[in-house]
């Protein structure tokens, strides 16, 4: 199946789901509209400036019910919490630490005095799960989900040269109307609220990602979306260009190679430009035009942008996944954003060092599991010839899972857990996942859910129209989500609405734990199982077993590293006889936190390294395979 080299009208105005669009709650309805509108990754050209806001913020709890919608004040003095970072671990104190509700993060910001003729925004990055931006006393957005941007317009508010006080109240609560799903309890003794939630990871919250305050001109370019196509050897890059209201400008485009020189041209806010004999971007050796948008007025530039672009095809024939063409197997790891201290903090340190691991094994590829990764990663990604699965937050729609074991569980789909409300904000999700992440060429599909109990019955109710969203949104990308092992071949319900099979299994873990030969022969009937039912890919995309780093065992006993080993190997025996597979995403790339429970050790031990980075003895044995996979392409 070709995906289409065209760009969906769709893209640029956020259809809804029809029917059960809920958009009662005012403020989440009015953001909404507005939110399909938000502004490109702020950058600095010739007609735009950028002041990063991060650094120290004041820090506070909100007082105990109080839901911050009236927040006028200065913080207390005392805390102050670093952005970008996580706040649950950088202080010592437990009441921060297990903090269930919102929290405060403030500021004063001074709008450069030169700004006088722009407008000016503040965006948030990211803010995990709830975040509101205040401008001095007036609460200006509210956005729900915590791994995609937000923004608010400050020019009418705020006069260039002039300080305002900025804060960001952000919530960490996740409730069955959130993506993720969780659950609050409260104590029967303390009225002490805790939040429990359906996903294998630490509920990390705050400000994780940058914050900006960023100018752009009154006529500026809002929106460019980019699909690319080869012909023969032309690469041809489609193009839609939004601008902002009042422009009379006149659009122009140039796409400059990675020499600086201009090899095509165009003007209109629509098109394809052509480039002959073009560099495609491959995969472990990206190539990169910059496509740069200007609105031009009586020959002066009065806005500019420029977009990283790597041209290259997705399609898939059979079981394979082809990559310009070619059969493309994936290697490498699920990850998530987790390092001491930091929390799911952004850091330009790890993910340089984390990219740098992953060259050194042989990985070509990750999945963003469990959520959108910070942009900064997608771009260092799409730099590096990077292969990317790009998920949304939707873990854990499944109410009977816990720390990767099956229990007694009530229905995951239905009125009173996950319901039409949430599927709604499962849109939403979708929609900004793809209208940040649709023109980076590191993407190759989209994974609209991780583990969701697709054997239960309402799965299909629920699924079918998300996937159906997806497509519209992005006509140019496969489309999949990945099933977890409680519904197999015969018992899953949904699969059929997707392109690729992607499927999570710990089979020698979870269940047959130890017993590889038994684990073996399970795999082998479950890969044939999806290979028979689905002539289409198959990606292994999370196998793995908990390692203690440093425990050994002459019998390869489970925990220790020779089991990591032994467990690893039996699953690529399997793989290598199995013709439909096109990938192979151990989990997980590093240890990781999690909740605290009785299954967890200071976190999820599945890394192939440790949470600081070091390999455990997986790595060494990864490595050689996927090394020696790439030498014989
Ligand atoms: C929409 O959501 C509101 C509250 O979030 C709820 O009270 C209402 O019943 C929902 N409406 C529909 C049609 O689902
Ligand atoms: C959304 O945009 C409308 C029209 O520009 C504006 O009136 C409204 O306040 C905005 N809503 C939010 C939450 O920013
Ligand atoms: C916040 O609390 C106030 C006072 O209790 C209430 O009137 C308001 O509706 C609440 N707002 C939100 C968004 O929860
Ligand atoms: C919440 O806290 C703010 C700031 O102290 C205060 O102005 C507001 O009255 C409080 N609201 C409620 C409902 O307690
Ligand atoms: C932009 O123009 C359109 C069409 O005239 C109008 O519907 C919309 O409200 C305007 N938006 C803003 C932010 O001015
Ligand atoms: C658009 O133009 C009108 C009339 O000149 C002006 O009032 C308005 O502020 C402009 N809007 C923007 C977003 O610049
Ligand atoms: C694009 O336009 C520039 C400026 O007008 C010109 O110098 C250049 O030759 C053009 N390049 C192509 C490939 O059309
Ligand atoms: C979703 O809404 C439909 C129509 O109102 C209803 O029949 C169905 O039970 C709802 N589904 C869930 C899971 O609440």
């Amino acid at each position: 199946m070709k995906f289409q080299a065209a760009i969906s009208l769709l893209s640029l105005i956020a259809p809804s789901l029809g029917d059960q669009t809920n958009n009662s709650h005012p403020l989440d309805g009015s953001h909404r509209d507005n939110r399909s509108l938000i502004n490109l990754k702020p950058q600095r050209t010739s007609t735009r400036e950028l002041v990063s806001l991060d650094g120290l913020w004041n820090f506070a709890l909100a007082p105990d019910g109080n839901n911050t919608s009236t927040w006028t004040d200065p913080l207390p003095k005392g805390l102050e919490c670093p952005v970008p970072a996580s706040y649950n671990d950088i202080f010592v104190d437990r009441k921060i630490h297990d903090h269930v509700g919102w929290v405060l993060y403030q500021r004063d910001v001074i709008v450069p005095k030169g700004w006088s003729q722009e407008r000016y925004l503040v965006r948030a990055e990211a803010a995990t799960h709830k975040g509101r931006i205040y401008v001095n006393d007036r609460l200006l957005v509210e956005h729900v989900g915590g791994y995609t941007p937000f923004e608010a317009d400050i020019t009418d508010l705020v006069k260039a040269g002039e300080k305002f006080r900025l804060t960001i109240a952000v919530d960490n609560e996740l409730t069955f109307q959130t993506i993720p799903p969780g659950q609050i309890t409260v104590g029967e003794a303390t009225g002490k609220k805790t939040q429990t939630y359906f996903h294998d990871f630490y509920n990390y919250a705050g400000l994780a990602r940058s914050v900006w305050l960023y100018s752009v001109p009154r006529q500026h370019i809002q929106d460019v979306t980019i699909v690319t196509d080869v012909q023969n050897t032309a690469g041809l890059i489609n193009y839609d260009v939004k601008v902002s209201n009042n422009t009379t400008g006149e659009i122009s485009i140039s796409v400059v190679d990675e020499d600086g020189t201009i090899v095509a041209n165009a003007t209109g806010a629509q098109g394809t430009v052509s480039i002959d004999s073009v560099n495609l971007w491959q995969p472990g050796a990206a190539y990169l035009y910059q496509f740069e948008v200007s609105i031009v007025e009586s020959g002066e530039t009065l806005d500019t942008y420029s977009i990283a672009t790597g041209v290259r095809t997705v399609e898939i024939r059979g079981t394979q996944f082809l990559i310009n063409g070619n059969p493309f197997y994936f290697t490498g790891f699920g990850a998530h954003e987790d390092t001491t201290v930091r929390g799911k903090g952004h850091d330009q340190a790890y993910m340089v060092h984390d990219f740098q691991l992953r060259q050194w094994m042989g990985a070509n590829s990750f999945r963003t599991s469990h959520y959108p990764y910070a942009e900064e990663v997608m771009d260092f990604a799409d730099r590096n010839g990077i292969v990317v699965i790009d998920e949304t937050a939707a873990v854990g729609l499944n109410i009977g899972l816990t720390s990767g074991t099956v229990g007694e569980a009530p229905s995951t789909f239905s009125p009173e857990r996950i319901n039409n409300e949430t599927r709604e904000v499962h849109a939403q999700a979708i929609r900004e996942l793809v209208h940040r992440d649709k023109n980076h060429a590191s993407v190759v599909f989209w994974s609209i859910a991780n583990e969701p109990a697709s054997n239960e019955e309402g799965s299909r109710e629920y699924f079918e129209p998300l996937a159906k969203l997806t497509r519209e949104l992005d006509p140019s990308r496969p489309v999949a989500f990945v099933n977890v092992g409680a519904a197999d071949y015969e018992k899953d319900l949904i699969s059929d609405l997707f392109d690729i099979t992607c499927i999570n299994r710990y089979f020698g873990w979870y269940s047959q734990t130890g017993d590889l030969e038994e684990a073996e022969a399970a795999l082998e009937a479950e890969l044939q199982g999806w290979e028979q039912k689905f002539n289409r890919p198959i990606i292994m995309t999370e196998y793995g077993a908990d390692t203690v780093a440093g425990l050994h065992s002459v019998f390869g006993l489970p925990w220790s590293e020779e089991f990591q080993v032994d467990m690893l190997d039996m699953y690529h025996r399997v793989f290598d006889r199995t013709p439909a597979m096109a990938g192979e995403h151990v989990w997980n790339f590093a240890d990781f936190q999690t909740s605290v429970g009785v299954r967890r050790v200071d976190g999820n031990k599945k890394g192939v390294f440790t949470r600081d980075r070091k390999p455990k003895a997986a790595a060494h044995s990864l490595r050689k395979r996927w090394t020696e996979m790439g030498a014989s392409k």
